[in-house]
């Protein structure tokens, strides 16, 4: 097969850290994918962000015109025939392999050329909702939003055919030998850490009384720089609980000892991994940990703990080396102090009347925050994480296990499409994905998933929280070959 060579990733790997799920974020990095070359399509149920990964070399230059109208249609829309006018789903898997088999330009010359399908239609295929404002319009009207489609597509790891069932699951596990296993806050939701963005439970569900625009403005840098006190309202909740971990990091753990694990590459803060044994040069902190924090202003490091006390009254934890300065300042004749310091946050507020001038001359100096050396949006990730992926794990993977994470935030959520195309790769969660293809979905809670898994491959798996006789059914999902849920029936 003709596939697309996955992208080099390098520079899209070295972006600080976005959501990937809004539309209106997905209008003005098109706008500025559509000028570069190399970068990574990522398509959010429901929404979509893009980077375009090859040049388009087709003269439809309006596609940011289209970009803030795309709606999406998901395959059980397309599998229920509830679109009008829209590809069945045997239909639009049929044009997507057609594409990868044959190559943008002469998929459009099979299709489009030759009248053999509308665009309109075609759009469908590609899970895009051809939008009211062209009803009515010539179907050249639609091209534009096809070449997004087309390329959004294009860009996208295919499904490899050969990997459907729990067994091949099971066979993959038995037979790989270097596993990247990427996770997310999914993992440790059985220990009581909520994850961010499930319904109702979800961290960022709970976040209405703080009155942000957007609950992750929590972890924003900027809101962080202007107020910290409104992560540190929240940082008790996802701080690491005592000694525990989950049978999923267990699950981890166990590849680690059968010498399978290449790396984990966990999302997660809570430094759970290590409490399972998972050794550090195992695991990449994609966003940074509690385990340390630094402090804005003199950069001053300290042990994560040394600052749990006041994450754990809701307190802003102030920098002591800051505080030791400001009280040797203090004791320095008038002259020689410092004439003026921040703590290190730019508040930009000033009460009423307040004269700029004399607050230069009188502004108490403060010491700096504390910041726990997690990533926050807007922050770059850990040089680690691009350099371990591209330069060393790209050779070496032979099987990709997803787990527990929604694959919003990027760059991490590139990681799937970055890694050599051929390699299997597994997804475990409660929650389907439809902006990423894998190559198996397993659906349910992963502890049970991962447990089902280590009993069908033959493996002892023991942890205090699966039940040893406990018994799993697993039911294929209606219309994908792929996709099976478990669900535990008794022990
Ligand atoms: P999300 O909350 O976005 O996704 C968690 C996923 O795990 C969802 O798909 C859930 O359905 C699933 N899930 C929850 N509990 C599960 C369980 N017991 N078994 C199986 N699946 C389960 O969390 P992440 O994808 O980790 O970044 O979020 C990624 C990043 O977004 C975080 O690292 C954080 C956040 O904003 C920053 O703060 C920079």
């Amino acid at each position: 097969m003709d596939l697309a060579p996955a992208p080099n990733g390098e520079s899209s790997l070295k972006n600080p850290v976005v959501e990937v799920e809004a539309v209106d974020m997905a209008s003005a990095e098109v706008e500025e994918s559509l000028a570069t070359e190399n970068t990574v399509a990522i398509e959010a149920e429901g929404s979509q962000s893009e980077y375009e990964t090859d040049s388009d070399d087709s003269d439809w230059d309006d596609q940011s015109l289209f970009e803030d109208a795309l709606q999406v249609i998901r395959d059980d829309q397309l599998r229920d025939g509830v679109v009008p006018g829209a590809c069945t789903l045997d239909e639009a898997i049929a044009f997507r392999n057609r594409l990868h088999e044959i190559g943008k330009a002469a998929f459009v010359e099979e299709t489009i050329a030759r009248d053999t399908v509308t665009a309109k239609k075609l759009c469908t295929a590609f899970g895009i909702m051809p939008p009211g404002f062209l009803e009515g319009a010539p179907d050249q009207a639609y091209h534009p939003l096809l070449a997004i489609a087309i390329s959004r597509e294009f860009s996208r790891r295919p499904k490899l055919p050969q990997y459907n069932s729990i067994d091949d699951a099971v066979k993959l596990l038995q037979q790989s030998k270097n596993i990247v296993v990427l996770t997310g806050a999914g993992i440790s939701t059985s220990l009581g850490i909520p994850d961010f963005r499930s319904k109702d439970t979800g961290l960022y569900s709970q976040l209405e009384h703080l009155g942000l625009s957007d609950p992750q403005e929590v972890f924003d840098i900027h809101v962080f720089r202007e107020d910290p006190s409104v992560f540190f309202s929240i940082a008790k909740d996802i701080l690491p609980t005592e000694n525990k971990y989950s049978p999923t990091h267990g699950f981890i753990r166990l590849l680690q000892d059968k010498g399978k694990l290449l790396t984990n590459y966990t999302q997660n803060i809570d430094n759970i991994e290590a409490n399972a044994g998972v050794v550090s040069e195992k695991i990449v902190q994609c966003h940074g940990s509690f385990a340390t924090a630094t402090c804005v202003k003199c950069q001053h490091k300290v042990q994560g703990d040394d600052i749990f006390g006041d994450i754990k009254k809701g307190v802003v934890p102030q920098c002591l080396s800051c505080q030791e300065r400001i009280a040797q300042d203090a004791l320095k004749p008038q002259g020689m102090k410092r004439k003026r310091s921040t703590n290190g946050t730019h508040r930009g507020r000033k009460s009423d009347g307040e004269d700029s001038s004399e607050d230069e001359d009188y502004e108490i100096p403060t010491p700096g925050v504390m910041k726990p050396d997690i990533t926050f949006f807007g922050e770059d990730l850990p040089d680690e994480f691009g350099r371990r992926l591209l330069h060393h794990d790209r050779d070496l993977v032979d099987l990709v296990i997803v787990i527990g994470t929604s694959l919003k935030v990027a760059p991490v959520a590139e990681v799937p499409g970055i890694l050599p195309r051929q390699v299997p790769q597994i997804y475990i969660s409660r929650t389907p994905v439809s902006h990423t293809s894998f190559d198996i979905d397993l659906l349910g809670d992963c502890d049970v998933v991962v447990s089902e898994l280590c009993r069908r491959a033959g493996w002892e798996f023991k942890h205090e929280m699966i039940p040893p006789d406990e018994k799993v059914d697993i039911t294929a999902v209606e219309g994908y070959e792929s996709r099976h849920m478990f669900k535990v029936v008794g022990a």
